[in-house]
């Protein structure tokens, strides 16, 4: 499975939130690896517990920068929605049968989307991107 590789492609305009986002993918590919590798039970639990917790850093982060957007909540939104999915890999606990390949699809897929789609263009509808 194809990893995650941060360009400046993914930008959004501010070093700090460009930062979470290439910490973030590398986080999401140290799963893959790892799942790959077919590492234990336990650090895989331990990555998806690291991951939840700097989402939830990364997305009160982003969201500090976004409140003036007139599409603020429909974006909160949108993090929730994948704050409650990863969970459910979480209480899924973890082990090489439930974290299955479209597992890491739907984080990669999810990730680069949003950031080219959701984050770059508010971002730059605040002026924070040219
Ligand atoms: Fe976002």
């Amino acid at each position: 499975m194809e990893l995650l590789q941060w360009s400046s492609k993914f930008s959004v305009g501010i070093a700090k939130i460009d930062t979470q986002h290439q910490k973030l993918f590398s986080m999401i590919n140290m799963l893959i690896t790892s799942m790959s590798n077919q590492d234990d039970t336990t650090s895989l639990s331990w990555l998806v517990e690291d991951l939840i917790s700097y989402v939830h850093y990364h997305f009160s982060s982003e969201e500090n920068y976004l409140r003036a957007h007139p599409m603020y909540s429909s974006h909160c939104q949108e993090h929730h929605a994948f704050t409650t999915k990863i969970k459910e890999f979480e209480l899924a606990k973890p082990d090489q049968t439930s974290l299955k390949p479209d597992v890491f699809a739907f984080l990669v897929s999810w990730l680069s989307d949003h950031v080219l789609a959701r984050d770059r263009a508010h971002f730059r509808d605040l002026g924070y991107l040219l």
